[in-house]
């Protein structure tokens, strides 16, 4: 589960390359073609210590690709001299300190909505991860009955509300920016989309987390970052914080002085600022360290920790130390645990 916290440094020469693309079939793959392409690619991805996902649907593939970036160098060389599809498209190319796809080989998505895929290691990955794209889809079809029905389920069978957070609605949240970004659907569609996995994601009960002090005595101000119009972390992390007993303010601020003066009146203990969880937001990156150093100034006099999230942090991309903030979360799942122990810290030093 992607719920660790804190991110750890890896060396350079670890560093994991990882590019998305979409293309076009050229021909009309039957399940036995799609599944000659699998294993061919598996067998080399294995050899060449590449992991990732194909998915094919309505004549186009989407695959994404990790791996050290010389072996993924090769193999997306190979990719692009192939025949069998045309029109390829990077959709992004990054460097990441972990991989997300670290059990497979390739993980096919076959479009019936079930994932086969050969295990890299001997784990499979959790089940529930099989319902990412259903929930996709009903997300995308604005189907909030199906929605429940699936998350309701899923608690029925005795899945815990943080599994259901951070391996199905954080994920889907990603997926559906990623159809955006694919072209696959319009703005309003993964605005709606969005709205949905929230709503989804209040059926889920989070296990109250109780640390040795009281949280009660702490008081956090959950923020999207100012101009962010997804609040999804932002609403999912007020569920989890006030389940562990803290003191929660939510705030939509439209400028980087509405958050300022929010702050200077509340005095929280801590601060989390949220970009998208669907998109990777990189151009806001910029706004976001300024509300950061803004924050820290309208707190001068108290000892705040200043937390960030989003899809640009939970893959790795960016760290906390590039913007300014103490603490950037992977997932909302968890961060009510990892930000208390900073605010204690911070208490004590
Ligand atoms: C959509 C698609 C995805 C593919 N994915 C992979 C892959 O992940 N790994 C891989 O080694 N080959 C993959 N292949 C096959 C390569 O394109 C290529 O045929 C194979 O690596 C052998 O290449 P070579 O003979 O040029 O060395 C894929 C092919 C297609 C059409």
């Amino acid at each position: 589960m992607a719920s660790q916290a804190n991110i750890k440094h890896r060396p350079a020469n670890e560093w994991i390359g990882c590019l998305t693309y979409k293309s076009t079939a050229t021909t009309n793959p039957t399940p036995a073609d799609l599944q000659a392409i699998v294993n061919q690619a598996r067998t080399r991805n294995r050899q060449m210590g590449i992991t990732g996902m194909l998915l094919f649907e309505d004549g186009c593939f989407l695959q994404t690709l990790e791996g050290p970036p010389a072996q993924l160098d090769v193999v997306w060389n190979a990719i692009k001299r192939d025949k069998r599809h045309c029109n390829i498209e990077v959709l992004s190319e990054r460097v990441s300190q972990s991989r997300l796809f670290s059990q497979w080989d390739l993980l096919l998505y076959n479009g019936q909505g079930k994932a086969s895929g050969s295990a890299a290691h001997a784990s499979a990955p959790p089940a529930i991860s099989r319902y990412v794209r259903k929930i996709t889809k009903l997300a995308l079809a604005a189907d909030s009955a199906g929605l429940d029905g699936l998350v309701g389920g899923l608690v029925e069978q005795g899945w815990k509300g943080d599994a259901i957070v951070g391996l199905l609605i954080e994920p889907a949240a990603r997926a559906l920016g990623d159809a955006w970004l694919a072209d696959q659907c319009c703005e309003l569609d993964l605005t709606i989309g969005l709205s949905m996995l929230q709503l989804a994601g209040q059926w889920v009960r989070h296990e109250p987390t109780r640390l040795g002090t009281d949280p009660a005595a702490y008081r956090i101000l959950l923020a999207t970052s100012p101009g962010e119009q997804h609040m999804l972390g932002t609403a999912l992390l007020a569920d989890q914080f006030v389940a562990a007993g803290w003191q929660v303010e939510v705030a939509f601020p439209a400028s980087t002085e509405a958050l300022a003066n929010q702050i200077a009146a509340e005095r929280p203990d801590a601060i989390d600022l949220a970009l998208s969880d669907a998109l990777p937001r990189r151009h806001a990156l910029t706004r976001l360290s300024t509300a950061i150093s803004v924050s820290r100034r309208a707190a001068s006099n108290q000892p705040t920790i200043v937390s960030v999230g989003g899809r640009i942090f939970a893959e790795d991309a960016v760290t906390a130390v590039m913007v300014g903030a103490d603490h950037a979360r992977r997932s909302v799942v968890g961060a009510s645990i990892s930000i208390a122990e900073l605010v204690q810290q911070k208490r004590k030093s």
